[in-house]
Formats: C-alpha cells, sequence, structure tokens
C-alpha cells in the first residue's frame, strides 16, 4: 500500500482528538494483535452513539498528555491492556507502565476503563490491566465503567463482547447520549486503484516503517525487522508422523545482541496458494496496486470483527470450526465484500515468537529456533498449516547464492540463568521446550571452558519415542559426556505401556530435587506447553516439597511463590 507516512509523526494525541474531532482514545498494550483489535472495535463502536473514537499504541505517543484529556468534553480513555510473560506490560506498553509508577496524582477530571486480557493458566492473570485500572484511580481518575476480564484460556472474544454490551449504555447514560442506529459498518477507508504506480513507492516493510525490508539500518525492532538468511533448515527428528525442526538465522552485521533465555519474534508471510484462491473467489486482480485513504485522515489500523452480530455463530463457524478467511468465503458464496472492504476488516499478520536454541556466547552471530510444524485437520475436513511453522519449513539455507531471509527481531525476557554460575540449575522442557535449554547448556559448557566454577546442570526432557523424536540427542549426550549436564533425564512417553512423563521422573528423583532447591539454591525453569505440563510439573513440586519439607500443601504452594519472587522458579510457557 502507498500510504503517505508523515515526516514527523503526531505524539499529541490531545492534538489529534482535538483536530479531528475526537473524544475517546482508546490506548492498547498488545503483544500478539489482540488487544489492538478489541481497541479497534471499540473506537469505531463511538460512532453508534454519535461520538468518535481512536484506537492509539501507547508507545507512539506523550502519555503524559493524559491529564489534558479533560480538556475535551465528554472524553474518555480506554485501556485494552494485555498482561505478557510473567505478569509483565507488553512491549509497546512498557514506557506507559514505567510512566504510571513514577508519577503522582494528576489525572483529576479524566474519565477511563480499562478492559484486560489474560489468560489464566498463568499465575499473574491479568496483572498488567488491574494496575492500570487501580493506578489510574490512584492518580484521580475516574473509573466511568468497571474493569473488564478476559480469559484466553476460556473464551476472551466472549467476555470482551459480553463486557462492551454492558460498557456502551453506561456510557450513553454517563454522557446523556442516545445511540444513533448506525452500526459499525461504516468504511473508514476507501479505494484507490494505481495503474501508473512508481514501484518504489509500493508498501514494503512492517507497520511504523514502510521502507523497513528495503532499507536495512540498525536499530532493529519489532517495527524494523532484520532480513536475518537462514543459514541451516534441517529436521530434527528421525521419524513419527510430526515435523520437528532446527533452523539458524544469521545476524551478522546486525548489532543485535541477545541472553540465552530470550525470544526470536518472526514476521511470516502467508501461503501464496491461500492468498491466489482469495483473489479468484473474489474476481480481483492481485497485481493491482491498491491505496487505501483513511477517510478522516488518521493512521489507525484496520479491523472489527466480521460476524460481529453474531456471536454465537462466530464461535461455532469461525472458531470452533478454524475457518480461515479463505473458507468463510468458500462456505458462504453469497458474501462476496469488496477486496477493499477485506483488507480494512483484516487484522495484520502478527510475528510469531520462538525460544532462543542458543547461546551468544557460542554463536554470536546466529539465533537458532527449534520448532514443531503446526498442521491439522478441521471438522470442515481442511487441512490446515500454521503460517509461520509452513512458512519456516520451507525457507532454503545456504551458504552463498540464493539464501532465504527471515524478517526477525529479538524480544528479552526474564528466563536467565542464575548470575552465579555455581548456583544449580534443574531445567525441565519437553517437546520443543528443549529450546532454550539448548542455550544454557552451550552457555554453561561456555563459562566451564572458561575455568568457571558451574554447579550441577540438570535436564528434564520428554519425547514420545527414543528412536523417533528424542530432539538434540547427539548434543545432550556429548554434554553429558563432559560434565556440563550433570544429570540427563529423559522420559519417553510412548515407549512402554504406561505414560513416562517428566513428572514422574521428577518425582523419581525427589531427594536429589529437594538437596538442590532447599540446600545448594537451584533454579528450575520450565519450558514448554503452558496449558498441561508447566501445571503438572508444579503439581509434582508441591509434592516433593510438601513431602519432604514435612509441610501442608498451602506451605508448599507458599514456598513455590517465593521461589518466583527471588527469580529461582521461571517458566518460558505457550499454548
Ligand atoms: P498459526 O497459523 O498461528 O496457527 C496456530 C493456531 O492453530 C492456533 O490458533 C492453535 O490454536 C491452532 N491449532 C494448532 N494445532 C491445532 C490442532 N491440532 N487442532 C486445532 N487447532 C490447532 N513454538 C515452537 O515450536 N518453539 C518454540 O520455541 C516456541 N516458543 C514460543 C515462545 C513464546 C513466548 C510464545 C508465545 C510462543 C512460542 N512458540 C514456540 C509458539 C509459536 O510462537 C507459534 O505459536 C507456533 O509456532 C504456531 O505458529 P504458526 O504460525 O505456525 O501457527
Ligand atoms: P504424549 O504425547 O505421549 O502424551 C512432548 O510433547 C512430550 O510431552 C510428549 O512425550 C508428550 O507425551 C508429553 N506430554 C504430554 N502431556 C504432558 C503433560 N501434561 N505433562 C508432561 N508431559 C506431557
Amino acid at each position: 500500500l502507498d500510504q503517505p507516512m508523515p515526516m514527523t509523526r503526531e505524539t499529541s494525541f490531545i492534538e489529534k482528538m482535538k483536530k479531528t474531532g475526537r473524544n475517546i482514545v482508546v490506548f492498547y498494550g498488545s503483544q500478539t494483535g489482540t488487544a489492538e483489535e478489541f481497541a479497534n472495535r471499540l473506537s469505531k463502536d463511538a460512532q453508534r452513539y454519535g461520538m468518535k473514537g481512536m484506537a492509539a499504541d501507547p508507545e507512539e505517543y506523550d502519555m503524559c498528555e493524559l491529564s489534558r484529556l479533560s480538556e475535551i468534553d465528554n472524553s474518555l480513555a480506554i485501556f485494552c491492556m494485555a498482561t505478557y510473560g510473567e505478569g509483565d506490560p507488553t512491549d509497546n506498553a512498557q514506557d506507559f507502565y514505567d510512566w504510571l509508577q513514577e508519577h503522582d496524582g494528576e489525572l483529576d477530571g479524566v474519565n477511563y476503563t480499562v478492559f484486560a486480557l489474560g489468560n489464566k493458566t498463568y499465575e499473574h492473570y491479568n496483572a498488567m490491566g488491574v494496575y492500570v485500572d487501580k493506578r489510574l484511580e490512584e492518580l484521580g481518575a475516574k473509573r466511568v465503567f468497571d474493569l473488564g476480564m478476559g480469559d484466553d484460556d476460556g473464551n476472551l472474544e466472549e467476555d470482551f463482547v459480553t463486557w462492551r454490551e454492558q460498557f456502551w449504555p453506561a456510557m450513553c447514560e454517563h454522557f446523556g447520549v442516545e445511540a444513533s442506529g448506525e452500526d459499525s459498518s461504516i468504511r473508514q477507508y476507501e479505494l484507490k486503484e494505481h495503474n501508473d504506480i512508481n514501484m518504489n513507492k509500493v508498501y514494503t516493510g512492517e507497520l511504523g516503517r514502510l521502507k523497513s525490508f528495503d532499507i536495512q539500518k540498525p536499530p532493529f525492532d519489532s517495527k524494523n525487522p532484520f532480513l536475518a538468511p537462514v543459514t541451516v533448515n534441517r529436521k530434527l527428528n528421525k521419524a513419527g508422523d510430526r515435523y520437528l525442526m532446527h533452523l539458524e538465522l544469521d545476524i551478522t552485521g546486525s548489532k543485535m545482541r541477545y541472553d540465552s533465555g530470550d525470544h526470536v519474534a518472526v514476521y511470516p508471510t502467508n501461503d501464496t496458494t491461500i492468498v491466489t484462491k482469495l483473489g479468484q473467489v473474489l474476481g480481483v486482480d492481485l497485481d493491482t496496486v491498491i491505496s487505501l485513504n483513511n477517510l478522516d485522515g488518521t493512521c489507525s489500523p484496520h479491523c472489527t470483527a466480521l460476524f460481529e452480530s453474531a456471536e454465537a455463530l462466530y464461535q461455532s463457524f469461525v472458531l470452533e470450526d478454524h475457518r480461515n478467511i479463505l473458507a468463510i468465503l468458500e462456505d458462504i458464496p453469497s458474501l462476496r465484500p469488496p477486496i477493499d472492504h477485506l483488507c480494512e476488516l483484516l487484522p495484520r499478520l502478527q510475528a510469531r515468537y520462538y525460544s532462543i536454541a542458543s547461546s551468544s556466547k557460542v554463536h554470536p552471530n546466529s539465533i537458532h529456533v527449534c520448532a514443531v510444524l503446526v498442521e491439522y485437520t478441521t471438522r470442515t475436513g481442511r487441512l490446515t498449516k500454521g503460517v509461520a511453522t509452513n512458512w519456516l519449513k520451507n525457507k532454503v539455507a545456504g551458504d552463498n547464492g540464493h539464501k532465504s531471509i527471515v524478517p526477525m527481531y529479538i524480544r528479552k525476557s526474564q528466563f536467565r540463568l542464575p548470575f552465579k554460575a555455581s548456583n544449580p540449575v534443574i531445567m525441565i522442557g519437553p517437546g520443543t521446550g528443549i529450546a532454550p535449554f539448548i542455550g544454557f547448556v552451550q552457555e554453561r559448557g561456555w563459562l566451564k571452558e572458561q575455568g568457571k566454577e558451574v554447579g550441577e546442570t540438570v535436564l528434564y526432557f520428554g519425547c514420545r519415542h527414543k528412536n523417533e523424536d528424542y530432539l538434540y540427542q547427539e548434543e545432550l549426550e556429548e554434554a553429558e559426556k563432559k560434565g556440563v549436564i550433570t544429570q540427563l533425564n529423559v522420559a519417553f512417553s510412548r515407549d512402554q505401556e504406561q505414560k513416562v512423563y517428566v513428572q514422574h521422573l521428577l518425582r523419581a528423583n525427589k531427594e536429589d530435587l529437594w538437596r538442590q532447591i532447599h540446600k545448594d539454591n537451584a533454579h528450575i525453569y520450565i519450558c514448554g506447553d503452558a496449558r498441561n505440563m508447566a501445571r503438572d510439573v508444579q503439581t509434582a513440586f508441591y509434592e516433593i516439597i510438601e513431602e519432604l519439607g514435612g509441610v501442608t500443601r498451602a506451605q508448599a504452594t507458599d514456598y513455590i511463590k517465593k521461589l518466583m519472587t527471588k527469580g529461582r522458579y521461571s517458566q518460558d510457557v505457550w499454548s
């Protein structure tokens, strides 16, 4: 898209609101795009009530201006705040979070409400939303509607819709306005076709920095990704019906630094077969260059839910049946929106995160990834392929000549080896959960080579069959031989009748574990599946502490909580 970006960005949301006659600003703290999407929907909703909203990324604006919001009549700030990692703000809300912590009461007369996005499987459920809601009140702002709590483990969409249905009537009452009857399908963009376009002006980059794919200039981040050549791409498992892969991305010359435990974010590209089919279904020539021009001059991204008026249908037809946009169009032949309207509705393709499977001490110029291919058949019989993993699988690795490129950046994490190498570490990572521990083991090996005193390094890995998916078997056994891994425990879940999981091996080694944790200050790390494994492993620790520490379950829970606070029980888990 050829959307001219202003040379200097408007950092005053107050001035922008005044200039464009808006009274509602919806800030989003978003990591994967959901909070951003909710913010866009809320901002669009406002039109139904004769009000005007704008969605805003707190990173792009001067948030000190919040105190000036009361200069605008009937104004309101809505915050859609996702919680990330271990109760952390999302990257784009980090500065706002710091600002909230550092400032004292100055928000008198500011109306606000918060919708929190999180996942109940995580310890710090909705910590960020809860904090923003509480802190804004402490600073003198007025909560005009109760905090909404969205749970991604349950049904986030439903939580949001329920909250929103109660929120708008309450706002109408608060501001003394009535719904205008206009629905939220009001168009925000108009289409312009370009027949004699200068191809240099065509969109080539990530939002926020349009030329980022053409002009590579550090620093590299989410808005300016580095185009890393793929140097290695190999299948990890020897057999079995799944496909696990190891990739190496070359970051030479990027000036990017990483630590073991960090994540690499990858921007994939959609499957061209699906995109081509979409063009065919809609009867459009996808080689036409178009621009979507915002009808009132703002650059807020484009999206709203297609099935907003039919939530139940959305739940079953879209979510449960896993219909992507192409499948929806294929199954509803009467539905043929113009391409520009579709572009307005579709959210941006999001980056995927991978736990870095290397140590920068050993590989300063490359980042390794261990990933499992996502592929499954939906209820409608369609083979659905995960966007990023299928795209990564087809990346051609090479030393020279044609090399595949991956747009990526590094995301810092809190998943860190102990400051003192002499502290023992206990790493638990079945499946692709092994990824960060490959980095940890490399780093401990390197420290040992430097002559440092390195403490016990214990690994619990799990896979289905020894001869199929024992990932990094050679590397791990080599590290054990060298004494870098002091204890290598592998649970092969399907090599015998009874399932054997990492937590079974933990229980079998309970005396060792209790000594390592209670006497020797071991750090515990868990990586991989958030839904079941992380919880089951935590339960195993509760039981071990109860039994060997001679304490109650409540005390054992408290024991783990304290370890977490001290940074001695860390999780890098995803679902
Ligand atoms: P997508 O196109 O995003 O599709 C995934 C979708 O498919 C999801 O909605 C899911 O619910 C659904 N789905 C998947 N399988 C099925 C099924 N059988 N039936 C029905 N629905 C299904 N992944 C790794 O492999 N290695 C890592 O080291 C790693 N580290 C991560 C670290 C973090 C902090 C996070 C947040 C995630 C990590 N992930 C990792 C997951 C990774 O980011 C991607 O989510 C994953 O690779 C899938 O991406 P995709 O684009 O291929 O799939
Ligand atoms: P399964 O598939 O045979 O059930 C990596 O995916 C390994 O984790 C597999 O061996 C898998 O076993 C195992 N796994 C599945 N659920 C688990 C759980 N709740 N806790 C620990 N490991 C689990």
